[in-house]
């Protein structure tokens, strides 16, 4: 039994004494495995008789237990070392600076939203935010589109689950935030909501994602030279042309009456196009007053209150301010469309 004693005693050294999981795997093989020192002892114990035979196996198991405990505790030893040394090795500086080549850039949909934001602000204008994924009733029946009404189809909608006006999608405008906003706030109020919206559609003036800006107030007395006053400042300041003729066409939306489209002018001399005094017009958003279904779907009394809403669509107006072409582009992900079109994080075009 000495033997044994100093076998394993050699055994839980080497064990001990192991510096990486290789040489560990290496020691449970040759002690523990398929032909391992400890495998061949236990068959030897058939040529023993068998009252020997009994005491000698549970001696051996007994034995090869302790070596089994032990490579396993020093295994945890070796994993958290090896964890240790690869985040030692591994460490990155985020302090310092970028290498100029890798230098990022503000894409423009994120600049233009920031843009717009600040404008909006300095008139008062809160930043409100809505899900993504939205159901027919918010999307829908609260904007008082009616059930089966062809309005609903305008819209090419990624449906997903459910039914009725339970049934979840993905939005196809802001307008939705209307509804949400309203729901859990009460008037007075007066926000814009930036966000994702979907489509299904793709070709060469759209893509299955874009985004819009939602704009919504709602007071009392207010009527539809508000809107327009609040139209032409946020147009004049954001195209930086003082004098840009602005239009408002009749128009037709289920959460808006009156409703209109609102056009910029423009000139287009020599396949260039200037914003500002031409022949030609541009249509940049849609507008209206609320309502006063869509006021009386979220428990505002219409007779009190009043509102003006609108939305507009980041990718047109970043387009149009910045001459980018292509609006697929925008999601193509290449880095020198985005050297080139990019702003820089602190101080505006590169
Ligand atoms: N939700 C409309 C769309 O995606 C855009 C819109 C038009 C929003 C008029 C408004 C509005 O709030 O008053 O086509």
């Amino acid at each position: 039994m000495t033997d044994l004693a100093q076998l394993q005693s050699k055994a839980l050294a080497a064990i001990s004494a192991a510096t990486s999981m290789a040489t560990l795997e290496e020691l449970r093989v040759a002690q523990l495995g398929k032909k391992g020192v400890f495998t061949e002892l236990l068959k030897t114990l058939g040529s023993l008789p068998p009252e020997e035979r009994k005491a000698q196996g549970q001696i051996l198991n007994v034995a090869k237990q302790a070596i089994s405990d032990a490579i396993e505790a020093r295994a945890e030893i070796l994993k958290i070392a090896e964890i240790n040394e690869r985040l030692g090795k591994e460490w990155v500086d985020v302090t310092l600076p970028p290498r100029p080549m890798y230098k990022g850039t503000l894409h423009p949909v994120s600049y233009v939203i920031d843009e717009i934001t600040a404008l909006f602000a300095e008139m008062g204008f809160a930043v409100a935010v809505g899900p993504e994924i939205e159901d027919d009733e918010h999307n829908f029946t609260a904007l008082n589109f009616p059930e089966n009404h062809p309005a609903r189809q305008m819209h090419d909608t990624f449906f997903l689950k459910g039914t009725g006006n339970a049934k979840t999608l993905l939005r196809t405008h802001t307008s939705p935030v209307q509804i949400r906003t309203m729901q859990e706030n009460k008037p007075p109020l007066r926000f814009i909501a930036p966000g994702k919206t979907f489509r299904c559609d793709s070709d060469m003036t759209h893509t299955p994602m874009f985004h819009q800006v939602e704009g919504f107030v709602i007071d009392k007395g207010i009527h539809m030279g508000h809107l327009k006053g609040c139209i032409e400042t946020f147009l004049r300041q954001f195209f930086e042309v003082d004098d840009v003729p602005i239009r408002f066409r009749p128009s037709f939306f289920p959460f808006t009456e009156p409703s209109a489209e609102v056009d910029i002018g423009c000139s287009r001399t020599g396949g260039e196009l200037k914003i500002g005094a031409g022949k030609d017009w541009l249509e940049v958003l849609g507008c209206g007053m609320v309502h006063p279904n869509v006021l009386r779907n979220c428990n505002v009394d219409p007779n009190e209150w009043q509102g003006f809403a609108f939305g507009m669509g980041v990718e047109r107006l970043a387009m149009l301010k910045y001459g980018i072409p292509d609006l697929r582009t925008f999601f193509e992900s290449d880095m020198r469309w985005l050297k080139h079109y990019g702003f820089s994080a602190l101080g505006g075009a590169l």
